[in-house]
């Protein structure tokens, strides 16, 4: 840090990006930063948000804006969550127990990733607030039930099942870098069952992985099965679409993230913010609805809230945190969020995210 120019001081999110792209190895940066194919839908993840308007409120005596919320019944500081984000030691020693402390700090929830550097028994141990479990289902049904009791033991207080991934996307320069985990780091959730370690690929290593290990076949009467293997509440993450966010529901999921695996597995699906309207008026109110992709500013989280969601989660964010400063970054990407969706309510005369109504995007 002492190397940095004053100048560098980050005080935004993009400010973030841009040095942690300075810092990071160019493959672990590619790997994080990457979507699928022509990178059309992660583009247009963050476009679509650049194309909103909001049209604000006036004189609705703005004293105490209180960004604080609930997800599925838990208190939270602000309708931002940390989503699941993959392999956080590649981007600071610490990894996963910095941003969970980071998360904790910041009151609100932080997802963890099946593919985390860190057993899942210790970063729930090192948390100070919720911790739900993002779940890929593997081939080998032992292995993932064994992966859902141990969330269950280990503290987790919901499984969030990604649902966009029958096959994985492919991003290219994980392809042309041959991305592969650096020396040391491996999915250590998968250490009891001997599947920590990607296979030898002349392509992307964690795609071999995902080949090789998950299953690409799961339908609804996975959905079905998993609900049946917990008492947790499960969030289904990945849907886009209307009829699909309503079979979640009648499927026993507890809330749906609106998502497209950050752009990085079908490219050219629409952005999640467009997709968030339809998919929000068909659940009528049947399970809570989160946005995630693309959300980098305050006023993006007040868009989402407009548009039906009860909270956003952010990713890559995180992990420039995570690669700029650590857990100190990290708190700092989602102090800045708070802030900036703070003046955002307010700026649109609401006092508290439950207030924002649709109408802020265009009367009529
Ligand atoms: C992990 O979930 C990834 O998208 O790489």
């Amino acid at each position: 840090m002492d190397d940095q120019p004053k100048t560098a001081a980050p005080i935004n999110l993009f400010d973030y990006a841009q040095l942690a792209r300075g810092r990071l190895p160019k493959v672990v940066y590619d790997y994080y930063a990457a979507g699928a194919m022509d990178e059309i839908s992660l583009r247009e993840n963050r476009e679509a948000y650049e194309r909103l308007r909001l049209h604000y409120h006036v004189l609705a005596g703005m004293q105490n804006v209180d960004p604080a919320t609930s997800v599925l019944g838990q208190p939270v500081a602000m309708p931002v969550l940390v989503a699941p984000t993959a392999f956080h030691r590649m981007a600071h020693q610490d990894g996963e127990l910095a941003a969970v402390r980071a998360a904790g700090k910041a009151g609100t929830v932080f997802v963890l990733s099946t593919l985390s550097n860190t057993a899942m028994e210790e970063v729930t141990a090192a948390a100070t607030g919720p911790v739900w479990f993002q779940l890929y289902i593997y081939k080998d049904r032992a292995v993932t039930s064994d992966l859902v009791k141990r969330a269950e033991n280990a503290g987790a207080a919901a499984i969030v099942l990604t649902v966009d991934a029958p096959v994985w996307g492919t991003r290219e320069p994980d392809v042309r870098n041959q991305f592969n985990l650096p020396e040391g780091l491996f999915v250590e959730n998968l250490s009891p069952s001997g599947k920590q370690a990607f296979p030898k690929s002349a392509g992307s290593g964690l795609a071999a992985y995902v080949a090789q290990m998950f299953d690409g076949a799961i339908g609804w009467r996975d959905l079905d099965w998993l609900c049946a293997q917990t008492k947790l509440p499960v969030v289904v993450k990945g849907v886009c679409r209307p009829d699909d966010a309503r079979r979640c529901a009648d499927h026993g999921a507890k809330a749906i993230v609106v998502s497209n695996h950050g752009g990085r597995q079908l490219d050219t699906c629409p952005a999640t913010i467009d997709a968030l309207p339809a998919v929000a008026e068909s659940v009528q109110g049947k399970l809570e609805v989160y946005v995630d992709g693309g959300v980098r500013r305050g006023t993006d989280v007040v868009k989402a809230l407009a548009l039906g969601a009860r909270a956003v989660q952010v990713g890559r964010p995180v992990l420039w945190g995570l690669a700029v400063d650590g857990e100190a970054g990290v708190s700092h990407v989602l102090q800045i969020l708070r802030r900036e969706l703070s003046d955002a309510l307010a700026l649109c005369g609401y006092a508290a995210p439950d207030r924002v109504r649709r109408d802020v995007l265009g009367p009529g």
